[in-house]
């Protein structure tokens, strides 16, 4: 496979010929090496890391400092997919100004090609603050985890009409305010289906249905690295918790009775020198 790095180009060039994508999170070196190697176009360093890697109850807690650390770990392990990183709670909601200093850290001092932001018509003046400055921006609607305090964590846009038109209003004015792309999180599918034609750049799905241009998973929700409950959105292709803690509990036996190490997993030291100690 050719070693050429994904470009927003490609990603609208997916839609333009019809073809789906699947993008994945990634926190850490080695996960986004085997997703680079796989293939997979897009990697989002999702604020997600504050629940599946740092243990937070919410993304709320995420900071600046935390993503930025996650993000070069991710850039530093591809080679061709596109990172995308995650902007966390308030380090944009404040200013178009201040959205633009942080999301030029990812660029500059982490290593990504473009940001993700969360929300509608009110954070289309910000989305295009961005764009006109020459940073990329996915956007996101629908449940967007950093407002789950007010929004609770369900579906959206499925309480009436008028709460539907207004989730195809505000992926409108995302794609207005120059968004590449855009996160449909818990949008009920015929919904999807509606904004993702009405669309022209791409609809990036999780929990939205089979219409949206591309899925997105939380990749340690699809390889079942943590045990806890996922939603009905994840669909399993792993249980790494298990084999996880298999072979741990393995290690730690051969450890406590001495079956582990043995003179295989270390060097001698030469007969000579041994005879002169
Ligand atoms: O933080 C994240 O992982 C995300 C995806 C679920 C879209 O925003």
């Amino acid at each position: 496979m050719a070693s050429v790095r994904t470009t927003i180009k490609t990603i609208q060039e997916f839609k333009d010929r019809g073809e789906r994508f699947p993008v994945l999170t990634a926190y850490d070196y080695y996960t986004a090496c085997a997703i680079d190697e796989s293939g997979v176009p897009a990697i989002l360093v999702g604020d997600s890391l504050g629940n599946v890697v740092l243990g937070y109850d919410s993304t709320v807690s995420v900071t600046m400092d935390d993503m930025i650390h996650h993000t070069a770990a991710v850039a530093r392990g591809t080679k061709r997919a596109l990172v995308i990183a995650d902007m966390p709670f308030m380090s944009y909601q404040t200013s178009p100004q201040d959205a633009l200093r942080n999301a030029a850290r990812f660029l500059q001092e982490a290593g990504a090609q473009s940001v993700k932001l969360e929300g509608g018509e009110v954070m289309a003046e910000t989305i295009r603050a961005l764009v006109d400055r020459g940073i990329p921006v996915m956007g996101h609607i629908g449940f967007t985890p950093q407002s789950e305090f007010q929004i609770g964590r369900r579906f959206q846009g499925r309480r009436n009409v008028e709460d539907a038109r207004k989730m195809i209003r505000d992926a409108e004015a995302v794609q207005a305010a120059g968004a590449y792309s855009i996160v449909l999180e818990l949008v009920p599918e015929q919904l999807s289906q509606i904004i993702t034609e009405k669309l022209t750049i791409p609809t990036i799905g999780i929990g939205s249905g089979p219409h949206c241009d591309a899925q997105v998973q939380v990749v340690s929700d699809m390889l079942g690295i943590v045990s806890d409950h996922v939603g009905r959105h994840v669909k399993r292709y792993a249980d790494l918790s298990d084999t996880i803690r298999a072979a741990v509990s393995e290690y730690a036996q051969e450890v406590r009775d001495g079956t582990f190490p043995t003179s295989e997993h270390t060097r001698p030291l030469s007969e000579d020198i041994l005879k002169d100690l």
